[in-house]
């Protein structure tokens, strides 16, 4: 019954936490495509393949469902995926959808005309590739008028994350906080629109100010993947077994997500495609 979760490296573990915590008896297969992060300076192209290669192997590890806990496969591949690759019998879902719809205060399959809500000036952060296809207005502009967004690329912050540069990617989050805030200085709501960076949850409500809401993406995912498998259980997969996979190199990779996520975790390597 494993459910898969993808991203191009570590930040899926944001994800991979909130997922597992709130249902601790799935056991979910983790696959970071770490030798080709960062995604969000690629092109669609790019982002299209890498994600396809990532996502059949999950399925041939026995995942019906994947979760693309990655906002830029989600923003720039998934909908391509969705129109004509993804299997009949399986599911790839984004993490952008759930974001969405709390910012915009709808449930899941409530297709009513947008209308207004109460927040009005959103900080989008981002990687480049997720800013440039304007994936998040755009679903922001089905359910809701009168929300401005203002986008900041965070350009260097996910490798800097990949690299264990933690000081290079606290001062790149100031830098682009500062850059977003000169455009927009009083955002209501911030949304970080990648899944890395939650890891510097801290820094970005530093810098934006206590005053400023921070959405998480990793407990809305977590919560509507839930309610998901109550409506489809026939989408939890054949396997059986938690593991965590990637492209990169292993000991590596184990030792800064062991980083982030304060417990020890073994990855073993893999070659999809
Ligand atoms: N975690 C990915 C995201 O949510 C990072 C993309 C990248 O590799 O640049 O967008």
């Amino acid at each position: 019954m494993a459910v898969g979760i993808f991203d191009s490296g570590l930040g899926g573990l944001t994800v991979l936490d909130a997922v597992s915590k709130r249902l601790p008896r799935v056991p979910f297969v983790y696959l970071g495509d770490n030798a080709h992060t960062p995604y969000g300076v690629r092109d669609a192209g790019d982002v299209l393949e890498l994600t396809t290669a990532g996502v059949a192997h999950l399925f041939n590890a026995g995942c019906d469902l994947v979760i693309l806990a990655c906002n830029t496969a989600s923003a720039v591949a998934l909908r391509r995926m969705q129109e004509g690759w993804v299997p009949r019998d399986k599911r790839v879902l984004g993490v952008f959808i759930p974001m969405i719809e709390a910012l915009t205060e709808r449930h899941w399959g409530d297709n009513t005309p947008p209308r207004e809500v109460a927040v009005k000036h959103v900080a989008l952060f981002a990687t480049p590739a997720t800013v440039r296809s304007r994936a998040f207005q755009r679903e922001l502009a089905f359910r809701a008028i009168g929300v401005d967004v203002e986008a900041q690329p965070c350009g260097g912050v996910v490798d800097a994350i990949e690299d264990g540069d933690m000081i290079l990617a606290k001062a790149l989050v100031r830098s682009h906080v500062d850059a977003l805030m000169r455009r927009m200085p009083a955002p209501e709501a911030a949304v970080l629109g990648c899944t890395h960076y939650p890891i510097l949850g801290g820094v970005f409500q530093d810098a934006l100010g206590p005053e400023v809401a921070i959405y998480s993406q990793a407990s809305l995912v977590a919560e509507s993947l839930a309610d998901y498998l109550v409506r489809h259980p026939d989408k939890l997969g054949p396997g059986n077994r938690a593991q965590f996979l990637t492209t990169g190199d292993p000991e590596f990779v184990a030792g800064t997500a062991t980083q982030f996520l304060r417990r020890k975790i073994e990855f073993e390597s893999v070659r999809p495609g």
